[in-house]
């Protein structure tokens, strides 16, 4: 599988980290950046990597700043992307199983290495549950 990932300079080590396990695990990572942990503007890398989703170029993408916050918000300004900030293991299953989510928000200062890798194996090997859920789903780009 081909997963994407961007980062701003408070998601770089974590994402740095990420990036390797999955390697390793199997995955081809395309990283939208950043490349170092000097200070740099969020939407600069994360509005590519959504972009990209959004038209289809890729199924899953994992984003990160420091907080998770703004990575999300900046990714969630795009129809198809449903991007999820995840602090637990049990967040994760949930954005997958309710909510369909394609991107996972990391909150790089804010949980450990060992808990963002937790965090990612349940985000990239949980199943949407559909039925109801589908139905929500589908109401999300329903604006009124
Ligand atoms: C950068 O200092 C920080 O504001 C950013 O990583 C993120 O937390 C924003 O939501």
């Amino acid at each position: 599988m081909i997963l994407t990932m961007a980062s701003d300079h408070g998601g770089f080590a974590m994402k740095t980290f990420l990036k390797e396990k999955l390697e390793r695990s199997g995955y081809t990572v395309f990283d939208f950046g950043t490349n170092s942990d000097e200070s740099v503007d969020y939407p600069d890398m994360i509005h590519p990597l959504a972009s990209a989703i959004n038209k289809g170029e890729f199924k899953r993408g994992i984003i990160l700043c420091g907080s998770g916050n703004g990575a999300q918000m900046t990714a969630n300004k795009y129809p198809n992307v449903r991007a999820g900030l995840c602090w637990d293991v049990l967040q994760a299953e949930l954005i997958r199983r309710h909510n369909d989510a394609n991107v996972l928000s990391l909150p790089g200062r804010f949980i450990s290495m060992e808990e963002a890798w937790k965090i990612t194996e349940i985000f990239l090997n949980t199943s949407f549950d559909g039925g109801r859920h589908l139905t929500r789903v589908n109401k999300i780009n329903r604006l009124i």
